[in-house]
Order: C-alpha cells, then structure tokens, then sequence
C-alpha cells in the first residue's frame, strides 16, 4: 500500500512537472483581455500628431498563419484581409471586394495559389496583382461599374438616372506589401503610397528560439510607447524597482561613444552594431538605447548584472538584446495601432534553446512588470506637444533629438487620416 501510494506521488509529480515544463511553458503567452471601458471612455488627449506613422507593421507571427489561412485585422486605420498562399507566400490585401463590400478576410478562401475567394459571390482576387481573376489560368475578370452619381442624397443625374454607369474593364483590390522576417510577418504602410524607404530589419537571433509572448493593450498614442526607450529620466522613477538601470541614448554618433567600461560588453554591443549598420542606408531609420543592470549587494558590491541594445526600427518596432553572464534574451516589441488612441503591444521572447521554459516565461514577466509601470501612465496621460527641456542635461537633449528622429515617420499622415472614413467598427 505504501508503495503503491509512493509511486502514485511520483506519476503524479511526473504529470505535474511534464504539465508545467512543457505545457504551460513551452510557448507561454499572456494576453490581456481589451478593456472596452478603458478604451471607449477615452480622456482628452492633447494635442496630437497624425495617429498612424508610416512603416513596417507587425501583421502576425509566422507560426498563426499556415498555407490556406485567412485572417482579417484592422491596423493604422485600414481593415486588411490576409492570407498565406498555397504557395506559402503572405499575402495583405484590402478587405472590402470591390463588388458589393463583403469582408474577404472573414470567410474568404484560398483559391489558385495565391488568390483569396470572395465569400459572397465568389470573385477571386490574386494576392500579387490586386487582379480579380476568373480562372487558375490568372486571366482578369472584365466587369462593368456602375455607381449613384450621389449616394448621400439620392438624386438623378442630368440624363435622368439614379444610376449611372461609370467604367468597364478590368477591376483590381488594393495589395499591401508583405515581408516575412525571422518568424514575424511585417506589412508596409504609407499614407501616400509610396514605396519602402527602409527595409524590414533582420535581426540576426538564429541562435535563439522563440519561446514567451504577451499582448497588451495601451490606451495612449502610438508615439508614446517607442519615445519611453528614449526617456532617461523614467527609468529612475517608473523602473526603479528593476535594478540601478543606467540608460545611454546614442545618436547617429554613437559608434565613436561605445566606450562600455566591460570588455565583454563593448564587445557584444559591437557585434550587434555590425549585425545592424551593415547597410548604411538604414541608419537614419534606426535608433538605439544602451541600458546597464546592475545588482548592489549589501548595498556594498556592484555587479553588473545584464547589458541591453535595443534598436528602435522605424515606428512600430523595438528589438531589445539581454545579455548577462548565463543567457542572452531578445524581446521583440512591436506595436499594432488598432484605432487613433488603442494600441495592441506585443513583447515576444527569444532566448537561448539550453534556457529551461519556465525561465523564459519568467523573463515574459520580468519584463512585463516593467511594461506595466508604463502602461498605467501610458493609459492616462496626455500627449505633450510643449515639452519643458533643460537643454543643459543630456537626458533631454536626448528626448528632443528621439522626437526630431520619429517625426520622420509622419509625412502625409495627417491628410491620410483626415481622409480616412468616419464610420469605424
Ligand atoms: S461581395 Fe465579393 S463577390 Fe460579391
Ligand atoms: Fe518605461
């Protein structure tokens, strides 16, 4: 009998630990639940610049997506239908078919290898061209269009018709460029249209498996969460319960200040500066943020305890590297503006495959704690367009030199909005 129970103690703790060790944290993932109240009850906010920066998106991570899968989402203010070919290829396209606006995002199907089908009637677009096409063959489906010459009232036109007739050819979807890029798939955004003047990023974490994620929801204006890396002086304040966290913000000269005090680290950081500045062109369309950790012990000793970079890449994309002495983790943040002021932040983790996965998962919430310092000021503050500098502090300089930076993102962004249809959903 005392065997017995002992080996069921052990099959028990066995199930126990396999549970805990490979179920719950094997892909760990925390995701907040969209507070509604908190989004809709919106508090006044400022003066604001336009809500929808152009760059490279975070559409989804590889792995949500297989062959055949369609999916829809409503990013920077326009509603996307997305889909991964049977040719393997992701595909953006805009939601609403050209024929009578159903959303192919929802229901649409996979068709030709790299066409969505319409759910309503079945016209079926080709992901690459934008073409409605009518066979495997890609050949364009002629369509004639007609349209009220005014819908909002309803009225005939000179020859005396409600209807009119107004083009017959060939009919095409709006297509988004796509760009898929170390498990995450990015979508390109502009609000002229004009074609990417900076590349998607790669970063060079082959060594590293994908392991934690979260998803939070932030109540505030899309700049305000990149522009916190770049303000020093709220790592004292929100952060301070982290570790003695030293922030240096690096301009465009920053190769020439790498002058870390511990070789190891100079050494790391240089190695992640060539990953990234081997392509000068992107220079201007990167920032970067140096953080030192430092453990006191018996408020006597100083250890450094972890070394972090983090790149900011265009507007919607942090990559930050950990190192300390046993691990490397890279969190990966990227931004889904969703509407004007509710942004989906997504933290995901990357560390070394010998890490157990709880620890990833710790990592996940290590981070997140400090995240939500943030996310509770994020969510009820107001944007600052008048800033109050003492020039004379670096740290300042440095908050002024980041918005100079960012503001580059917004170039026809405000005409682009302004434009954009009042009724959301
Ligand atoms: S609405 Fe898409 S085919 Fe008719
Ligand atoms: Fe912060």
């Amino acid at each position: 009998m005392a065997i017995l129970s002992l080996e069921m103690v052990l099959t028990l703790t066995a199930f126990l630990l396999y549970y805990l060790y490979y179920k719950k944290f094997k892909f760990f993932t925390i995701v907040e639940k969209l507070d509604e109240k908190n989004i809709k009850n919106k508090l006044p906010r400022g003066k604001c610049p336009p809500s929808y920066p152009n760059g490279w998106y975070r559409l989804c991570r590889s792995g949500e997506l297989q062959p055949g899968e369609v999916k829809e989402i409503k990013l920077c203010g326009r509603h996307i239908a997305y889909y991964r070919g049977t040719d393997k290829q992701v595909y953006a396209v805009a939601a609403y078919c050209p024929h009578m606006g159903a959303n192919l995002g929802i229901g649409g199907q996979v068709k030709f290898r790299s066409c969505i089908e319409c759910p309503f009637h079945g016209w079926t677009f080709d992901g690459k061209s934008g073409l409605c096409v009518n066979s495997e063959q890609l050949e364009p489906k002629i369509v004639t269009t007609y349209c009220y010459p005014d819908i909002e009232r309803v009225t005939k036109n000179q020859k005396g018709e409600y209807i009119q007739k107004i083009a017959e050819g060939e009919v095409k979807i709006k297509t988004y460029l796509v760009k898929e890029v170390k498990g995450i798939v990015y979508v390109w955004l502009h609000s002229k249209e004009a074609k990417p003047w900076y590349d998607v990023v790669s970063e060079e974490s082959d060594h590293l498996t994908l392991r934690a994620e979260s998803i939070n929801y932030v109540n505030c204006h899309i700049q305000e969460i990149p522009e916190n890396g770049a303000d020093m002086r709220h790592f004292d304040y929100i952060h301070a319960s982290a570790m003695d966290i030293i922030p240096h913000w690096l301009d465009s000269d920053f190769l020439k200040e790498m002058t870390h005090p511990v070789p190891r680290c100079r050494q790391y950081q240089k190695q992640l500066f060539d990953q990234y500045f081997t392509n000068k062109e992107l220079i201007p369309y990167l920032n970067v943020l140096l953080l030192d950790g430092y453990v006191i012990l018996f408020n006597r000793f100083k250890f450094h305890a972890i070394w972090a970079t983090g790149f900011q890449m265009g507007p919607s994309t942090v990559a930050l590297y950990v190192k300390s002495a046993i691990f490397e983790v890279l969190f990966k943040q990227s931004i889904q503006p969703v509407e004007k002021f509710t942004q989906k932040v997504y933290h995901t983790v990357f560390t070394n495959g010998y890490l157990p996965y709880w620890f990833s998962a710790y990592l996940l919430h290590a981070e997140l704690r400090q995240v939500l310092f943030d996310v509770k000021l994020w969510n009820a503050k107001i944007f600052s367009e008048i800033l109050r500098y003492n020039l004379k502090t670096y740290s300042d300089q440095a908050l002024l030199q980041w918005r100079q930076w960012y503001s580059q993102f917004y170039d026809g962004a405000a005409e682009f909005e302004k434009g954009l249809d009042k009724l959301e959903w």
